[in-house]
């Protein structure tokens, strides 16, 4: 009897033989399925057939229970949790690099490294220079010189545990040469060189039309075959296998630059540390230089531009690390880059193409942003079909009209921007383009108040667009990070009246039954929607500010408040006081060092309205905020104290002491209140050494602040 008429009959009716062979097809074809789903995100049936068939095996094990296989779908209730990758928390943050794009940036950033450390002109400036390369970072950890695990970046302070994918790179060591330091991270590039990434290009689209040919067929075809866009995606796709038999077939490679955590420091520069590398079997980047003074870069960028076509790999720029680690470690970082290095970018890529059309999209603050769609085309290694054209002045100053031919540019990870038209190729009847005065989404004026290039939807909480514009940022991954809640299944939520606000999201449990009449949400999608929505009920302080999507509230402004405030208590306390102009509170929100008052009347405004205070009430009853990062170090003597730097020091510039002081975990504000523990007092001080006087805060000379955070 064949499956399928075997599944036609009652379970009441099988026979024992009939069951068991039911049930060794029925364990194949979900295993089937379950890898279609997890592994390759390309379901070939609905949830509802899905169901379908984990119920009658259920069925039959329930009348055969001595049937049940060992390998049968009911005992792997475990496996969909185990599917994925395991997180793995890196050492130290993984972080990125400012840009520069010009001399002039490069010119800047030494600038201001010599300003941070107090370095006269004739002090020399050595810098290593690398090539960037698009790839995939990762995060490789040895103990006692064996390799042990390795990480993807992810979102910088944990990424997925990629180790076995990894052990099939030829590149990577798996045992260090002695001697090595007990514990160490060291990083670098996953990448694939040009050559192979087109041959695989190629395999994969014959492969995909051979695959539409067949399901036009009818005949039944595997799971959807993916086509990598650049080099970039082929290699982090292909470490990303779940299979690592998989990642072994694909020809990555590796080139490590840089470390992480360290029992000890095995080098004093970064250059002696690439040796290091080299030494203990690593591939370093062989056109990386060691160049005598900062002026070298120049040229050597120049150099390495012009010959970049011939190599092998994909590169998008240089990348600048300062090679004395001591200054280094001086200068840290600011936000998610260092001070003490930069990546340079080559000269963006540019292609021209036709402009079909201009939509208008509602952002979330009710902004009106025109876009461009355009005849696909490839640029800078990726099909490119919109671009941002920012707001109506840009249309009218670059006169771009639909129809007209644009020239496009995009350089590496950046945005595809239009630079302007080609006049010559502008059709006779193209007519410049009218913006809108309505919000297309729900018809309220828009308006432009004077001053200001942005056009706004006035409709505030009757605008769907702002509202699932604003679900759809508080799910994001590095908001509240809520999976499977991405802009289609916020819209349907949004549609059909299920969530309004962020708090119904930690409500849709109750909405189950009516969920699982829509086409597509089978209990599985459901089951899982709602325990990642489960577990995101605790979240970091900053990350639940950055969610509320709050006007300049972004991840490092969040950062900031979480920091500064500590608790979600306090510092909706403090934003509802600072919502007085003048206030104690406003005026300590506006002394943030990074916040300043622009921000802060931002913030004032958001908790000035009632039904922003309502849904925030709303959905801190769903939801708890943990208190913000405990950056202090706890036994520093300005951990939780509020430090205010005045005057000139003569050991280090102002810069640098408020950065040290933040990271002992003092508040760092620029104006002295009652509030404020410590005054740090240099030369030449002036009004806020007097008030400190005044209002009795204690006061520190360089030299006392300089031993009591531990400088001495
Ligand atoms: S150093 C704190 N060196 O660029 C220093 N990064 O924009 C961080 N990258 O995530 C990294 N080549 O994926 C460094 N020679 C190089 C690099 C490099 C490519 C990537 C890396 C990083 C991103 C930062």
């Amino acid at each position: 009897m064949t499956d399928a008429t075997l599944r036609a009959r009652k379970v009441e009716a099988l026979t024992e033989e009939e069951a068991q062979q039911e049930l060794a097809a029925l364990a194949a074809e979900i295993k089937h399925h379950d890898e279609a789903y997890h592994k390759h995100d390309a379901p070939e049936i609905t949830d509802r057939e899905y169901d379908a068939l984990v119920q009658r095996n259920r069925a039959i094990e329930a009348r055969f229970p001595e049937l049940v296989r060992a390998d049968s779908p009911s005992r792997r209730v475990g496996a969909e949790a185990a599917e994925g990758f395991a997180k793995l928390r890196h050492g130290v943050p993984m972080l990125s690099l400012d840009n520069a794009f010009a001399e002039e940036d490069f010119l800047a950033f030494t600038a201001s490294i010599r300003r941070f450390l107090k370095l006269g002109a004739e002090e020399v400036l050595e810098f290593v220079a690398e090539p960037k390369i698009d790839g995939l970072s990762i995060n490789l950890t040895y103990e006692n010189g064996e390799f042990v695990r390795g990480a993807t970046r992810g979102d910088g302070m944990e990424g997925e545990d990629v180790t076995r994918n990894l052990l099939t790179l030829r590149d990577l060591p798996r045992k260090l040469k002695a001697p090595f330091p007990a514990r160490i991270e060291i990083r670098g590039e996953v990448f694939c060189e040009k050559a192979d990434f087109l041959a695989f290009r190629a395999q994969q689209q014959k492969a995909a039309e051979e695959r539409e040919a067949r399901r036009a067929r009818g005949e039944k075809v595997g799971p959807a075959i993916t086509i990598p866009v650049n080099p970039r995606n082929f290699a982090a796709g292909s470490l990303r296998q779940l299979d690592p038999a998989i990642s072994a077939q694909r020809p990555l490679k590796l080139f490590a630059y840089a470390m992480g955590e360290a029992s000890e420091q095995p080098a004093e520069t970064h250059w002696a540390w690439l040796e290091r590398l080299k030494q203990w079997g690593f591939v370093v980047n062989p056109l990386s230089r060691l160049l005598p003074q900062e002026h070298a870069a120049v040229e050597f960028q120049k150099q390495v531009a012009d010959g970049r076509a011939a190599l092998s790999y994909d590169i998008d720029g240089m990348v600048y690390k300062l090679n004395r680690l001591d200054w280094q470690r001086r200068l840290g970082f600011v936000g998610r880059a260092p001070r003490w290095a930069i990546a340079w970018k080559f000269p963006a890529e540019q292609a021209t193409t036709k402009l079909l059309d201009i939509e208008i999209q509602v952002g979330r603050t009710g902004a009106l942003t025109p876009r461009a769609v355009m005849e696909p085309v490839g640029v800078g290694g990726v099909m490119v079909t919109h671009a941002s054209l920012h707001n109506e002045d840009e249309i009218a100053r670059k006169d771009i009209r639909i129809g007209d031919t644009v020239i496009l540019q995009r350089a590496g990870d950046v945005i595809p921007q239009i630079l302007g038209i080609v006049p010559e190729k502008r059709p006779a009847e193209a007519k410049p383009f009218v913006f809108p005065e309505t919000c297309p989404a729900c018809g309220s004026h828009a308006v432009r108040p004077p001053g200001e290039v942005v056009r706004r939807c006035t409709g505030g909480l009757i605008c769907p667009a702002q509202t699932v514009e604003r679900l759809i940022h508080f799910a994001r991954r590095n908001a509240m990070d809520i999976e499977g809640l991405g802009i289609e299944n916020v819209q349907k939520l949004f549609d059909e009246g299920l969530v309004k606000s962020p708090a119904d999201i930690f409500r849709l449990k109750n909405h189950v039954e009516t969920m699982r009449g829509w086409e597509g949400w089978g209990a599985r999608k459901i089951a899982k929607l709602l325990e990642a929505i489960e577990a995101r009920r605790r979240v970091p302080l900053e990350r639940f500010i950055f969610a509320l999507g709050i006007r300049r509230i972004g991840e490092q402004n969040a950062k900031l408040l979480a920091r500064h405030y500590h608790s979600f208590a306090e510092w909706r306390a403090k934003m509802i006081a600072a919502t007085t102009v003048g206030s104690e509170a406003r005026e300590e929100l506006g002394s943030i060092q990074g916040i300043g008052p622009a921000i802060a009347t931002e913030l004032a405004d958001f908790f000035a309205e009632e039904h922003n205070r309502q849904a925030l009430d709303e959905l801190t009853k769903e939801v708890t905020p943990e208190d913000g990062a405990a950056t202090a170090v706890a036994d520093s003597p300005f951990a939780g104290k509020s430090v205010v730097f005045t005057g000139t020091l003569g050991t280090m510039s102002r810069d640098e002491a408020e950065a040290q002081a933040e990271r002992l975990g003092a508040k760092v504000t620029k104006s002295v209140s009652r509030k404020t523990d410590f005054v740090v007092v240099g030369a030449e001080a002036g009004s806020k050494a007097t008030k400190a006087a005044e209002l009795g805060v204690k006061t520190l000379t360089e030299a006392e602040w300089r031993q009591m955070a531990g400088l001495d």
